[in-house]
């Protein structure tokens, strides 16, 4: 097609994937590409913003490495990637929900016995971490791979901290035969998501803050089982309903007890305990189905 106009343009674009072979791929470039165009039309795009985000979206790939993914912090930051989540994570509601994985997530963690501290020097006020992994008949799974993952009194996770080359407040357990596990840990802190890039001065010239609420991170594993991600987050925090990231779900707060007769008014630390009960939702034909990648050429 020649002499394509504003509205023209669009089906001239469709006509030329007309005979892609992955249906799926053509659905969603398909989709893409009317959305796109109706939002410029929409907003009257003109060509010093197109360049602005062409800039923004350079600045973007600039700044991501093998150790920093500004992409999915823009799409963290824009509900994308929540949105994904919510449609791809439905299950029965007694089930544990899931949330936002994360950037700082470490494959191989350090292994720990029930019981132990994953801390290893991290700062912060002692905390206690019980609970359970269960199946939707209550019956506690055992064996179940449980990873954990949280961020010191300051804000940071070990990876953070370019001169550490230790974990700390992160580890790997299993659960008990009867389905429990227990470790101890540091109060998980609210934290900014990295905000020294494109997506941070994006944030600022939105007027939003870049803050997430306290919270703790669990990744869990059991054979027949659809894997969980999610997090448990403090109550009471100030963030809860203004997360930057937009992962909060109220079944996931829960009370962080403080241990009377510990604090400042008794002279020792301040001893927190939270208690955390974990339901899988079993793997079935439906649920196997989500997860995979379908955009791949065919063979
Ligand atoms: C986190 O909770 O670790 C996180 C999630 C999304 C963006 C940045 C950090
Ligand atoms: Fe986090």
């Amino acid at each position: 097609m020649i002499n394509v106009d504003e509205n023209t343009i669009t089906a001239a674009v469709l006509e030329q994937q007309a005979n892609c072979p992955n249906p799926r791929l053509k659905q969603i470039m398909t989709s893409l590409i009317c959305h796109l165009h109706d939002f410029a039309r929409e907003v009257r795009l003109t060509e010093g913003e197109w360049e602005q985000g062409i800039d923004f979206l350079t600045r973007v790939g600039h700044i991501t490495d093998d150790k920093r993914q500004e992409f999915i912090l823009l799409s963290d930051t824009l509900g994308l990637t929540m949105l994904v989540n919510a449609q791809n994570n439905q299950k029965p509601p007694q089930c544990t929900e899931s949330t936002i994985f994360g950037p700082f997530f470490v494959e191989n963690a350090p292994l720990f016995e029930n019981g132990g501290d994953i801390t290893n020097g991290a700062r912060g006020e002692p905390c206690r971490v019980s609970g359970s992994v269960r199946g939707l008949d209550g019956q506690g799974i055992p064996h179940a791979e449980v990873q954990v993952w949280q961020c010191d009194e300051d804000g940071f996770y070990d990876v953070q901290y370019p001169e550490l080359d230790q974990a700390q407040c992160r580890g790997q357990l299993a659960t008990a035969t009867d389905g429990s596990f227990s470790f101890h840990s540091v109060l998980a802190q609210a934290y900014p998501i990295p905000h020294d890039g494109p997506v941070g001065q994006m944030l600022e010239l939105l007027g939003r803050h870049p803050w997430r609420p306290a919270h703790l991170h669990f990744m869990i594993k059991a054979p027949g089982y659809q894997t969980l991600i999610t997090h448990i987050f403090r109550d009471g925090d100030p963030y809860l309903e203004s997360d930057a990231v937009f992962g909060v779900r109220s079944s996931l707060i829960a009370d962080w007890k403080q241990i009377p007769g510990t604090g400042s008014d008794s002279g020792t630390a301040t001893c927190h305990e939270l208690n955390v009960d974990i339901v899988l939702n079993p793997v079935s034909a439906t649920t196997t189905r989500n997860n995979h990648k379908t955009l791949e050429a065919t063979p």
